[in-house]
């Protein structure tokens, strides 16, 4: 997108409308209420809670909030496209029902960029402001204290990823950004959960560890 797009969109007149957001919303709850037996994680249960945490960070950090509100509506609708896929492969489906909701498509184009800036995998520390929100509020969801306790075995059916898969997808994307201080990009968000990023990375590693013992995989055997 050229400087002069982004300025464009950027302007108030440009954001996207309550009633659009609001189409947004029916749709993507409608999907993942359909879908909800193959959502296991990534449902309407995690896209409601990323829209009303990025919605706060966006007010926090001077972003356009209806663009990342909506953002976050459409996030992880690759998930309904192809189990354990990457934010592009949802690229057709989020511009479809952003397009059925009424929003501009140079809008559009930009929260899609905004989805990819924000991806777990390959987000760095000079992401865009709207991107930040975002990924402020998916990371947050990930580094809960109750995630990996009731969440992170719908993780493993959802994308059909073995314990040791999720472990070191976990620990080989977040331990740069938490290393290196762009774990949360919100000031306030840092002060306010980096202690629970650092035990759950904690929790991940010692994870990781614990399966190189070979009683533990037996003891999963067993249990599976
Ligand atoms: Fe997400």
């Amino acid at each position: 997108m050229s400087a002069s797009s982004t300025a464009a969109v950027s302007d108030t007149t440009a954001t996207i409308a309550r009633p659009a957001i609001t189409a947004v919303e029916r749709h993507v709850r409608a999907l993942c209420e359909r879908h909800a037996a193959r959502l296991q994680f990534h449902g309407w249960h995690h896209v409601s809670f990323v829209r009303d945490k990025a919605a706060e960070f966006a007010a926090g950090n001077g972003s356009d909030v209806a663009i990342v509100e909506t953002a976050a509506l459409v996030h992880d609708v690759n998930y309904l496209v192809r189990r354990n896929s990457t934010a592009a492969a949802g690229s057709g489906l989020r511009l479809s029902i952003l397009a059925g909701a009424g929003v501009a498509p140079e809008a559009a184009r930009w929260i899609d960029a905004i989805v990819d800036e924000a991806e777990m995998r390959t987000r760095h520390r000079d992401i865009t402001r709207e991107a930040q929100a975002l990924s402020d509020a998916d990371t947050l969801f990930k580094a809960l204290p109750v995630t990996p306790v009731v969440l992170a075995h719908r993780y493993l059916a959802e994308n059909g990823v073995s314990l040791r898969e999720l472990a070191n997808k976990i620990v080989g994307e977040q331990r740069d950004p938490h290393a290196e201080g762009y774990y949360f990009y919100s000031p306030a968000a840092a002060a306010a959960y980096s202690r629970w990023a650092t035990a759950n990375l904690e929790l991940w590693q010692c994870i990781q560890e614990s399966l190189d013992d070979p009683t533990v995989s037996r003891l999963l055997t067993a249990v599976a």
